[in-house]
């Protein structure tokens, strides 16, 4: 987010707050951030697993359940742990549930019981809250807690240990074990993951402050222990936190026992599949971190945070997945090492001889664990997505191009470029306006000199069906004549500093508040500030960016806000730092919903700080990347995490946020984002103009291309964003998620498929490459998009393929069917009622191919009272049929406007790749639909060369919501 000029700057104040962030900055400075060694509590944890390995069978955990306070009753086993304090045998009470539900998903809780310590009580000299931070859950789950009241005990050992049958049939076990306190969860009989096996369990418990003797005359006050020295303040930087409940620190090892693959924990810039931390070969020394932190040009293949967290975890080996979440929103580390030992006989498969041992530490807060035991990738990621929620179905036009800058200028300016991508054909559907189109970066402002007319504006993008998007930060200037900030100051919605009163830091716009959006009034106040009649110049085609919510606060800690910072209900900042971001973006979600009294649209907010849950609330970019080849190939892995996670609506700044795409570069980058989830080119205000249609040829009629293979796409994409609704899948899907027993494509993070069309991608990455070697994960067929050409396949290897610039390597797997738009038009909301065409990619082995197709009116919430279409497609020998996809529920009685409309569109057209040779020779098919039959036009090409025999049905004129048959011969 750094200029290496200042026209942004608006004030000289602003300057000299700033002079250090603002050097041109070549990449993130490293030093800038923690390490785990400057991070007290990391580093206490650390040491702590330091010496319990360093003590062997000596070690001990500390924490031990009391068994008279032990009983499992209605689906959840309660008991209160003993944490041994000193030698003396002092003692802390540490409340324990072990929830299990109808889902089959296990959640441990503990807590920390209050005391009547006068000490204790005494050492809270703000306005801080005095219990652990336990909110979390009111603002993350959504469902999926239904108790399994039939969870019950087995075994007969109550004395030493519980062990709980749950989950569907009783496949899974919790064995609770009492002294020390640990937990085996097991399924079929096989432990998957243990809690404490190493004897890592850690909750600083609260400790008075001991006051240091006072220093004799003369001499230096004695410092604290080096242990201690991080407990009660702690300075980075130079700036120093205050803590006024001292240590409280969560830490958990986790072993993952069998599996050599972990996935997950969003965001990071490094591997799909995630590197041990402990140092060694291609090790990282740093554990994962997740902080939610402005860390602009982020630096690669690294386990430093970036704007958002999701602190679930999945382990993977052949033919099965298991999974935890950590509910925790302080700052969280995570460490990873991997141990050869085949410590689980009965686990199989490849994969199996590795454990993966993970150590979880966070800085506050309760510890908070749900476990899910699979078996496939499939039922975590549900199982996870009923808890936290679904990907909310988008606005169509969302999944489109996004042409975005900082800045287009003026109104001007935006409807030059919306006029040149028409006259070079170059579809979009929006436009976007960065932090420069405010007055003077006053939020819910137009600069008057420059967007003079923003609803005109707004409207002529409107007859191409174009969507604006406008930029809203959660920093509000501290300005006078300024009724935003007038209202946050005399309403108090906004976040205090640790003295109670209004925080103010610098931001873009120099001296600023920000609006606490854990406070629902202050949420209820955010949503008047979108009403049509108070944001002037918006309209229904205007949606929002929410960026810098990290919070990002240039004058702070690690450039966000002091931990000490206090929000709504008296927490500080540090219990929910990593739910700031979703609380703004959720404030914003909910303002969008009601604009105008009656409408109900579905909004469109793009965030980039998030957290486990923000799936729910639009969609998510990876924040201030380079123009460089090493940061195209990291957005791959990136999105693919993001999608494993479960918030897939993800993109990555198309061209690079900062620098200078070369051509090259740039044509590359968009053949990649073609297939992104969010699908957005953006440029930082130093960059040059790089909007498509300046390339120059070759340039901009490749780039083009690939906007129309994406547009020609949507419905197989939105047909993947209806899944990710439904089922929380991710919309591109790594290897190991669609074959859990390829173990060569476990690694893999540079190919995917999209969403079930079988369509299998592998941009192009590296400069000057012409060529690329694809991994095949099966024995199917494999078809190239483009011409049909049968690709030389071995499965679980890798096949050579030409690729030059004009070339998107993309396989088609045999065995699906996908569904297009063909006819190539400026924006989706122009294709809103074009006909469709199906492409069937036939198996080997000839036979069966399956598909579906899901649409609605992509911008209302009618889908729920059933106004869509969803069809599922099947190939079975000579016949192609469709029929109302199993789970829709019946059609609605009445059809509302839009799938009254929708009875006019048709599928037109059906390609079928692969076609047997008995169709050779056929002319025409007949079609059977809504009692009728009539024939179509067949057209036979033979296989030829290397490419395959090929059938296309044109003038099909089926219905497209209608049942139909097609049948050869
Ligand atoms: C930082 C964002 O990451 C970037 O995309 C944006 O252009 C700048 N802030 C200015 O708003």
């Amino acid at each position: 987010m750094r200029s290496s000029t200042l026209t942004w700057a608006s004030s000289l104040c602003l300057l000299s707050a700033l002079t250090p962030l603002i050097s041109p900055v070549v990449a993130v400075k490293e030093n800038d951030f923690k390490k785990c060694d400057q991070s007290g509590f990391c580093k206490r944890n650390r040491a702590y697993a330091d010496n319990a390995h360093a003590n062997g069978a000596l070690w001990t955990s500390p924490y031990n359940i009391l068994p008279e306070s032990a009983s499992l009753k209605d689906g959840q086993f309660q008991a209160v742990i003993l944490k041994t304090i000193n030698k003396q045998g002092e003692t802390v009470r540490l409340p324990i549930t072990v929830s299990f539900t109808e889902a089959g998903v296990a959640r441990v809780t503990v807590d920390e019981e209050r005391r009547q310590n006068k000490d204790i009580e005494l050492r809270h000299n703000s306005a801080a809250r005095k219990e652990r931070y336990n909110e979390a859950e009111q603002l993350v789950i959504v469902g999926g807690l239904t108790l399994d009241k039939t969870a019950k005990a087995v075994g007969d050992d109550s004395s030493t240990s519980t062990t709980v049958q749950y989950g569907p049939d009783g496949q899974f076990e919790a064995y609770i074990q009492y002294s020390p306190f640990s937990v085996e969860f097991k399924r079929d009989g096989a432990t998957e993951i243990k809690f404490n096996d190493r004897g890592l369990l850690n909750m600083e418990h609260w400790r008075p402050k001991v006051e240091a003797p006072a220093a004799k005359e003369g001499e230096e006050a004695p410092a604290p222990p080096a242990e201690e020295s991080t407990w009660w303040d702690e300075t980075f930087g130079g700036n120093t936190d205050t803590k006024p409940r001292g240590p409280e620190s969560v830490g958990l090892d986790i072993s993952f026992v069998g599996y050599d693959h972990v996935y997950g924990i969003p965001s990071h810039a490094g591997p799909l599949s995630l590197k041990e931390t402990r140092g060694g070969d291609g090790s990282y020394t740093e554990p994962y971190r997740m902080y939610n932190l402005d860390v602009f040009e982020y630096i690669l293949d690294s386990p430093m945070t970036l704007y958002g967290s999701i602190p679930f975890m999945q382990a993977h080996r052949q033919d099965s997945t298991v999974g935890v979440f950590w509910l925790n929103a302080a700052e969280t580390w995570v460490d990873i090492t991997k141990e050869k030992i085949r410590s689980n006989p009965m686990a199989l498969g490849a994969g199996a001889e590795t454990d993966t041992k993970t150590h979880w530490i966070s800085e506050s807060g309760l510890l908070d664990v749900f476990v899910f035991l699979g078996p496939t990738t499939q039922d975590v990621l549900k199982k996870y997505s009923e808890l936290t929620g679904y990907t909310a179905m988008p606005q169509e036009s969302a999944i489109g191009y996004h042409q975005c800058r900082w800045n287009y200028v003026s109104d001007d300016d935006v409807k030059d470029v919306d006029r040149k991508m028409d006259k070079f054909g170059i579809p979009y559907d929006v436009i976007w306006l960065d932090i420069e189109y405010t007055d003077g970066k006053k939020y819910f402002t137009w600069d008057a000199d420059k967007f003079v007319d923003p609803s005109g504006m707004g409207e002529r993008l409107d007859e191409h069906g174009r969507k604006l998007v406008v930029i809203i930060d959660p920093h509000i200037k501290n300005t006078d004549n300024y009724e935003v900030v007038s209202q946050l100051k005399s309403k108090e919605f906004g976040i205090k500093n640790k003295d109670g009163g209004l925080f103010d830091g610098w931001c873009w716009p120099g001296s600023s508040h920000w609006i606490d959006a854990f406070n629902p009034k202050a949420v209820d106040w955010w949503k008047t500030l979108f009403k049509y009649d108070t944001f002037k110049g918006t309209a229904e085609n205007t949606f929002i960016w929410n960026d810098m919510n990290e919070p990002s606060v240039f004058n702070g800690p690690e450039t966000t806000m002091p931990k000490d910072n206090l929000h709504h209900g008296g927490w500080e900042h540090r219990d929910v730092h990593n739910l700031n971001g979703m609380t703004f973006h959720n404030a914003t979600h909910l303002a969008l919903m009601s604009r105008k009294s009656g409408e109900l649209r579905r909004p469109f907010v793009l965030t980039r700080s998030f957290f486990a849950g923000s799936q729910r609330l639009g969609a998510m970019w990876t924040g201030d990347n380079q123009a460089s080849w090493d940061h195209l190939a990291a957005s791959i892995p990136m999105l693919l995490s993001q999608g494993i996670a479960g918030f897939p609506f993800a993109g990555a700044d198309v061209g690079g946020f900062f620098g200078n795409p070369d051509k090259e570069l740039q044509t590359r980058w968009f053949q990649a984002g073609a297939f992104y989830p969010f699908f957005r080119g953006h440029a930082h205000i130093d960059a040059r103009r790089r909007e498509p249609y300046l390339a120059g040829e070759p340039y901009t009629t490749i780039i083009t291309s690939a906007l129309r293979l994406r547009y020609s796409l949507l419905p197989a994409y939105y047909t993947a964003f209806h899944q990710a609704h439904v089922s929380g899948e991710p919309i591109i899907k790594p290897l190991y998620y669609t074959h859990p027993n390829a173990e060569g494509g476990f690694a893999i993070d540079d190919q995917f498929f999209i969403g079930d069309t079988g369509l299998l991608a592998k941009p192009v990455l590296t400069e000057g490459q012409t060529t690329i070697d694809m991994f095949i994960p099966d024995h199917e067929v494999y078809y190239d998009y483009f011409d049909y050409s049968v690709v030389p396949t071995q499965a679980g290897k890798r096949t050579h393929m030409p690729a030059p610039l004009d070339t998107i390597p993309l396989l088609m797997r045999g065995g699906h069917i996908f569904p297009r738009r063909d006819q190539p038009r400026r924006s989706s909301q122009l294709m809103k009622y074009d006909d469709y065409t199906l492409v069937v990619a036939v198996p080997r082995t000839g036979g069966r191919a399956e598909g579906s197709l899901y649409v609605d009116d992509g911008d209302s919430y009618d889908y729920e009272q059933g106004q869509f279409i969803h069809q599922a497609f099947v190939l079975d020998g000579d016949t192609i049929k469709s029929t109302r996809a199993s789970g829709s529920g019946e059609p609605p009685k009445k059809a509302g406007a839009w799938l009254k409309a929708m009875a006019d569109v048709h599928v037109d057209k059906i390609v079928v790749v692969g076609a047997p040779t008995s169709w050779a020779g056929q002319t025409e098919v007949t079609v059977t639909s809504e009692g009728q039959t009539w024939t179509a036009p067949l057209d036979y090409t033979p296989a030829s060369g290397g490419r395959a025999a090929f059938a296309v049905v044109r003038h099909v004129n089926a219905r497209v919501g209608s049942d139909w048959q097609v049948t050869v011969a």
